[in-house]
């Protein structure tokens, strides 16, 4: 059985205190919340605060990016073992936010999910189309080159590490959601592309999400699809009482 999965990106939001208190009022929330793995992903600055604070809990932490790099001289830059030094354990990489500000590259973000990986942290991948390629009809055929070049040359074992999400471009911060039946045709042609590569068992244990202005509101609609297993949440995650009311709408 794949696990149900609601990650919280808050992006660059949240001073150093702000951010210890939505910790606080998350984990004083969350006790709510069955069944359904709850993830942070606060910026670099809280990461060491979040483990610390939420140690004793299920809550998960993640960064919302790592380098591509080991280590060495590369100003600004976080590395994955330093983000597993700390504790946290999941990684959001490939964001549309990273790819259109970051230029980031599919290529570059293959590289980030191996040493990720190979640090063991988990990688949260990102997916999805922008506006113009859903109207030309090219949506499925950009997500199915975005994963073939995410995932080059990492193995079955690798792979069963990892967590998609699936957030079209047009969707995310935009209020703008995706209807129930865009995002299940979606995640379900996103997992028969997983079983092409991967196999059938593999396929059907990934936990794939769907981000883009998912709130209270319309989480329920889209977690009732068969193929989506869950959210990552930008803006509503940056409210406790939203971020655990999406949590418990499966
Ligand atoms: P949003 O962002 O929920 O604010 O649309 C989602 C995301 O970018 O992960």
């Amino acid at each position: 059985m794949r696990k149900q999965i609601v990650a919280g990106n808050w992006k660059m939001n949240k001073i150093f205190s702000e951010g210890i208190e939505l910790i606080n009022e998350i984990k004083q929330k969350a006790g709510t919340v069955n069944q359904t793995l709850l993830v942070v992903a606060p910026p670099f600055i809280l990461t060491t605060e979040a483990v610390k604070m939420l140690k004793d809990t299920n809550i998960g932490v993640a960064t919302q990016n790592c380098s591509n790099k080991p280590e060495g001289a590369f100003t600004g830059e976080v590395s994955a073992q330093m983000v597993k030094s700390v504790g946290a354990n999941f990684v959001i990489l490939g964001h549309s936010e990273r790819r259109a500000y970051y230029h980031e590259t599919d290529e570059l973000i293959n590289e980030k999910i191996k040493i990720s990986l190979e640090n063991n942290l988990v990688p949260i991948v990102c997916c999805g189309e922008v506006l113009k390629e859903r109207e030309n009809n090219e949506h499925f055929q950009v997500v199915a080159k975005q994963i073939k070049g995410m995932f080059d040359s990492i193995s079955s074992d690798d792979f069963k590490q990892v967590i998609l999400a699936y957030e079209p471009v047009w969707a995310i911060g935009t209020g703008k959601t995706a209807t129930p039946e865009q995002a299940q045709e979606m995640h379900q042609f996103i997992r028969e592309t997983i079983k092409n590569s991967y196999g059938s068992e593999i396929a059907s244990n990934l936990s794939i999400l769907y981000g883009g202005s998912c709130k209270p509101g319309n989480a329920k609609e889209l977690f009732a699809n068969p193929d989506v297993d869950g959210g990552l949440i930008g803006g509503a995650s940056l409210k406790a009482d939203d971020f655990i009311a999406i949590a418990n709408s499966f």
